[in-house]
């Protein structure tokens, strides 16, 4: 996660009103028509869309571990550092986004 700072514009990016907790905790939000997850793995977070590439499902309801995340309907993992594919059957990245921390808000990549 980097921090905005002189002379990065936040415009496209939207404040996360929430944050999740340490420990797994992964939260859903809609960022301009896409749903996005925002998970906390060991205090590191990870935005990314939800939406997995193979058949749509949530991959917020998947398993975490470490960076990996493993869809809960056909076990395909990604990356959440990239959005690369470690397994399928998905065969196309998840997009990430970026996040930053200005003064006391967390902003999401649109
Ligand atoms: S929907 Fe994710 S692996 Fe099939």
């Amino acid at each position: 996660m980097s921090q905005v700072g002189p002379g990065l514009d936040p415009v496209g990016f939207s404040v996360v009103s929430t944050t999740p907790h340490a420990g797994g905790d992964v939260i859903v939000f809609d960022v301009e028509g896409t749903a996005v997850a925002l998970a906390n793995v060991d205090g590191n977070l990870y935005a990314f869309d939800d939406t997995c590439t193979h058949r749509e499902c949530p991959l917020s309801e998947g398993e975490f571990d470490g960076p990996i995340v493993t869809c809960p309907c056909h076990r395909s993992r990604f990356d959440l550092r990239t959005g690369d594919v470690l397994n399928g059957p998905a065969t196309l990245p998840i997009r990430v986004r970026r996040l930053v921390h200005e003064a006391e808000r967390l902003l999401v990549e649109h």
